[in-house]
């Protein structure tokens, strides 16, 4: 046994459980609403921070210095006052922002909350289904891409499509497949108010928030939200069928990918989004966003494709796998039309 090894092992886990802990305080500071708080308020001691949230001080007291020791906000020793610096805001307090993290923090808290339902599937081969985790993977999911989705559908993935803008300015009819909260449906129906959308979900609990976001938005009167399953929508013929960040989570990919084909209007494309990933392993060794996008799968997208007695695909098939779900499901051309850090974008056509 190398010892430098091992210590420099042990360091490497420390600094992992450190990131964890730093999480869990970090996201109680979104729960609790104590980042919107000290957003703009300048520096602030933890009576004055109780004064504004009305949450305990002594909690407040140890939470802030935990949150100075990681550097989340800074501390000046003479007054004893912390601060939120304004750049932090945007990252921990602005749901608005591009660089919103809170979705993250609430998506690991729900992360955690299912271990003891995965450690016993891990011993029964069981799945676990999306509907039968904590609440908090729903509205963390919405909140986690909202802020990719805001930065990415209109301006980077549909344009990557072949004439598929066109399409939707002159008036479209697009079907968004395991639409969840409807994020990425709204933002369509934003961009192309020509359009009329359908988001379909088999979780109910989803498609009602949908609705109620879409009534929010002002864009309630082109677009629906329908509790179906993936492969069981209303017919139609559907110019743009998408799916986001879903078809990994499904039991039968294959079928939910050909039902979407044998729906499209003629010269439809499907657009399918998934996890960025590489086709090999090896190729994605020592990466973090894989290692967030393993952790994810296994805590949540391999359980829910189980539970639907699937094939499990994970979202880290990588594009060589999902071309061939949809070679299999019939499509006659498959593009890889975009890559990203974080996405791949795989453009369809029957
Ligand atoms: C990771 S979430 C993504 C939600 C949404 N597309 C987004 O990007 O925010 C996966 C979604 O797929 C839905 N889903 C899973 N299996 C499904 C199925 N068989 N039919 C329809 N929806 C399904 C889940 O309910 C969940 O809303």
């Amino acid at each position: 046994m190398n010892v430098e090894k091992v210590t420099e092992f042990f360091m490497k886990i420390a600094d992992e459980r450190a990131g964890a802990s730093a999480v869990l305080l970090t996201y109680l500071g979104d729960k609790l609403g104590i980042w919107s708080a000290m957003a703009g308020a300048g520096p602030v001691d933890s009576a004055e921070l109780a004064a504004r949230t009305g949450l305990a001080e002594r909690y407040l007291r140890e939470w802030l210095a935990g949150q100075a020791v990681a550097g989340h906000v800074t501390y000046d020793a003479a007054t004893g006052r912390f601060e939120l610096p304004a750049e932090h805001a945007a990252v921990l307090a602005d749901e608005s922002s591009l660089a919103f993290q809170g979705g993250g923090l609430e998506g690991a808290a729900a992360q955690w909350m299912a271990a003891d339902k995965i450690a016993d599937a891990f011993r029964t081969g069981a799945g676990v289904a999306w509907h039968d985790h904590d609440p908090r993977m729903f509205s963390a999911t919405a909140r986690f891409f909202g802020p990719l989705y805001r930065s990415s559908v209109v301006d980077q993935w549909l344009p990557a499509l072949d004439g598929v803008v066109d399409r939707l300015r002159d008036g479209a009819h697009v079907l968004d497949v395991g639409c969840g909260h409807g994020t990425s449906t709204i933002l369509m129906a934003q961009a192309f108010p020509q359009c009329q959308f359908l988001g379909v979900d088999y979780h109910e609990e989803s498609v009602l928030a949908a609705r109620e976001a879409a009534a929010k938005a002002g864009v309630d009167d082109r677009v629906e939200f329908v509790v179906a399953e993936a492969d069981a929508y209303p017919a139609g013929e559907w110019d743009l069928i998408c799916f986001f960040d879903a078809l990994h989570d499904m039991g039968d990919p294959v079928g939910a990918a050909a039902g979407a084909r044998a729906s499209l209007a003629p010269g439809g494309a499907v657009m399918l989004i998934e996890p960025f990933a590489a086709d090999r392993l090896e190729d994605s060794i020592g990466s973090p966003v894989a290692l967030a996008y393993y952790t994810a799968s296994t805590m949540v997208c391999v359980p829910n494709s189980l539970a639907q007695h699937g094939t499990a695909l994970g979202a880290q098939a990588g594009p060589e796998q999902l071309t061939e779900v949809l070679k299999a499901a019939g499509f006659g051309t498959v593009r890889r039309a975009l890559e990203t850090e974080y996405n791949l974008v795989l453009e369809a056509r029957a």
